[in-house]
This record gives structure tokens, C-alpha cells and sequence, in this order.
């Protein structure tokens, strides 16, 4: 297991403190707290860092959170609302429960809590999630990068949303590319974001059909590598995914958000059809193997993907709230 990166991550943000160019992207700005709350951004990373250093999944969680926020309502903190008597939340859909991690939405009230005491009601859930990806990129992959902030907190989360708005682990490429593109990204950043299943796990539940296809324990996905999945098949032993336990979804390096994700891909070892399906034309073959082949390449491209993917119909200005406490509206 390697560690995580987190001094080079706390230098590089040094360094853009000191540039201090303010980028901006639509009505987003990076600085949005320079005035109103200047600690904000070290706060997360110092809670980032030290959850980290005690748990790296904790890391993987909160990327997989702010994808999962942004592809529901935007970027606007709904994933993190309670589920209350007569309106369960977001949280609650199948696709975030239990997958999505307790430990993930601890750190959020957590990192609140403390920004709270120091600046309050002036930054948004919305905001300290994006930052908290950010910085858990940076530990887990050494990739840093500008987040464009300024986003205000929704009041709406409704169960039934995530399940029609965020891709499903058996969608195929073109699937995938309707998905995306009903949130204004392309095929290119399907694939590019796709990278982030470089670290993190998977239950069986959600890939365990490639290993037993018609439910028997003979037939298998002709596009998973047959020694791959018998290795899958120890570790997911029951078609019907009783117990369901998880697996890494990178078995070569779990920990460290890199470029292995698409060499797995080049031996058929991608564990989600969603994954293995970036193999299955021309141009996206052409696209893992120019990422697999270089780490820098990916880590650019991956941070400006993120910035993208976190602008997705952001709430601004008047809109929404700064929630006080993240589970609630106010
Ligand atoms: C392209 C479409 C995508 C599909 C179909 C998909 C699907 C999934 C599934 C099924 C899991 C495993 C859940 C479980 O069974 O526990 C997962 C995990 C994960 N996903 Fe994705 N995902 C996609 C895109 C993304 C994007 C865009 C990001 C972030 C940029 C992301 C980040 C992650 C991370 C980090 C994990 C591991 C989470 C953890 O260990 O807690 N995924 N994804
Ligand atoms: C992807 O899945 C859809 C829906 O099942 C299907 O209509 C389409 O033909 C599939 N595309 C490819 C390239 O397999
Ligand atoms: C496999 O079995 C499960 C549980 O009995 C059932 O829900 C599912 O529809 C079956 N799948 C196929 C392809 O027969």
C-alpha cells in the first residue's frame, strides 16, 4: 500500500496561493473566499488529509460523492440532505446506499463544523465537497488543480433522481455517451473520468452478471480476461450476491489514482462492463491507450474533466441557501 502524497499536494497548493491567478469558469471563481473565509481551503485539506492517512477508501468516496452530486440536480450538495419523514433523499436510492461511504459524510460534517466556527453561514456544502475531491485527488494521485467556486446549496433531494440520472455499471459506450452528454460532457471526458475507478471499490452486486452470465457458474463475459474472472469468482462466490463483499475496482494498484486503470482495460481486466466498454471502438481504444501510456497526460486532462464535471448546473448568486448544518435546509 502506498502512502498518500499529501506534502506534495500541500506544496503545490503554496504555489498557487502565491501565482494567485484567479481562474474563473462561467459564474464560478477560484478565490471565491479570499475575503469572507481565507482558511476555508486549508481547513479542508487538513481534515482531507488526516481522514486519508487513516482510511485512503475514505479518499475514493469523496471523489465518487461529488460525481454523484454534480449528476443530480448539479453540484448543489443535494447528495448530502437527510432523508426526512415523507421525503427520502438522495442518499437513500439504491445507487448511493450503502455504496456511497459513511465515512465520507462524516468528514463533510466535519470539515462544516469547523469552517463553521471560523466563517459562518458563508460557504456552501456544495463547495467544501468540490474542494474535498480536489484534495483527495491530490493525495491519492498527486493531481492539483484550481476549484472555481462561488456554488450555493440546493433544497430539493428526492430518492428516485440518482437512478435517472447517473450511468449504470452495465451501460455500453454509447449508453454512456447519451449519459454524459445529458450533462454537457463528451465522450472524451466518459473517458478520461472514467479514470477514476483507478482507485476505490465495487461490490460484487454491481459487475457480478459478466461472471455468471443466464446464472450459471460455466458462462462468462467473452470481454473479461478468464483468469481474471476466476479470481473474481473466488472473491464473488454467489451469482445471486449473498453476501456481497467488494473488491478493488484496480487489483494493481488500488490505492493510487493512476493510469493502471487503462492498461487494465488493454488485458480485458476492467471489472464494470462500463469500464470494459471503452475498449469497444475504434476512437476510445485510441484514447486508452494514448492515456495508459502517459500519466501526465491523464492527470491534466483528469483535473480539467473534474473542474468541468463540477460546474454541472451549479446554483449561484441568489439561488439556494448556505446550508448551516450539511444534512439539512435550513
Ligand atoms: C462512466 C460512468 C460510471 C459508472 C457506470 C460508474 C459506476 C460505478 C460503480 C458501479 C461503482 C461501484 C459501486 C459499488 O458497487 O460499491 C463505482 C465506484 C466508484 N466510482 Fe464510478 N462510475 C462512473 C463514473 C465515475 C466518475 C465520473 C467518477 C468520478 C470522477 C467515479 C468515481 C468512482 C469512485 C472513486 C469509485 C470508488 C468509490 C469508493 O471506493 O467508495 N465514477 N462507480
Ligand atoms: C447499447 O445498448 C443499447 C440499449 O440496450 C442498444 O440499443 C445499443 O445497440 C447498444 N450499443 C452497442 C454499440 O452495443
Ligand atoms: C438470475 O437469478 C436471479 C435471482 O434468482 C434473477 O433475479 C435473475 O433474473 C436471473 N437472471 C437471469 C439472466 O436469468
Amino acid at each position: 500500500m502506498k502512502t498518500p502524497n499529501s506534502i506534495i499536494c500541500l506544496v503545490l497548493f503554496l504555489g498557487l496561493l502565491i501565482k494567485s491567478k484567479p481562474i474563473s469558469s462561467a459564474s464560478l471563481e477560484s478565490g471565491f473566499y479570499g475575503s469572507t473565509c481565507p482558511l476555508v481551503e486549508i481547513i479542508v485539506r487538513k481534515v482531507v488529509t488526516n481522514a486519508i492517512l487513516q482510511d485512503l477508501g475514505v479518499g475514493a468516496g469523496l471523489i465518487r460523492m461529488h460525481f454523484h452530486d454534480c449528476f443530480v440536480r448539479g453540484c448543489d450538495a443535494s447528495i448530502l440532505l437527510d432523508s426526512t419523514p415523507g421525503n427520502p433523499a438522495e442518499k437513500d436510492s439504491v445507487v448511493n446506499n450503502p455504496s456511497l461511504r459513511q465515512k465520507a459524510f462524516e468528514l463533510i460534517d466535519q470539515a462544516k463544523a469547523e469552517i463553521e466556527a471560523a466563517c459562518p453561514q458563508t460557504v456552501s456544502c456544495a463547495d467544501i465537497l468540490a474542494f474535498a475531491a480536489r484534495d483527495s485527488t491530490c493525495s491519492l494521485g498527486g493531481i492539483s488543480y484550481a476549484v472555481p467556486a462561488g456554488r450555493r446549496d440546493g433544497r430539493v433531494s428526492l430518492k428516485d433522481e440518482p437512478i435517472q440520472n447517473l450511468p449504470g455499471p452495465s451501460l455500453n459506450l454509447s449508453q454512456l455517451q447519451g449519459n454524459f452528454a445529458r450533462k454537457g460532457l463528451s465522450v472524451d471526458d466518459v473517458v478520461t473520468l472514467s479514470g477514476a475507478h483507478s482507485v476505490g471499490r465495487s461490490h460484487c452486486s454491481s459487475f457480478s452478471t459478466r461472471l455468471y452470465l443466464f446464472n450459471t457458474t460455466t458462462s462468462q463475459d467473452p470481454s473479461l480476461d478468464p483468469n481474471f474472472a476466476n479470481d473474481l469468482k473466488t472473491k464473488c462466490p454467489s451469482p445471486t450476491n449473498n453476501p456481497n463483499p467488494t473488491v478493488p475496482l484496480d487489483f494493481s494498484s488500488p490505492y493510487r489514482l493512476d493510469t493502471n486503470y487503462y492498461r487494465n482495460l488493454q488485458y480485458s481486466r476492467g471489472l464494470l462492463t462500463s469500464d470494459q466498454t471503452l475498449m469497444s471502438s475504434p476512437s476510445t481504444v485510441g484514447m486508452v491507450s494514448n492515456l495508459a501510456r502517459d500519466g501526465r497526460v491523464w492527470g491534466d486532462k483528469f483535473a480539467s474533466a473534474m473542474v468541468r464535471m463540477g460546474l454541472i448546473e451549479v446554483l449561484t448568486g441568489n439561488a439556494g441557501e448556505i446550508r448551516k448544518n450539511c444534512r439539512v435546509v435550513n
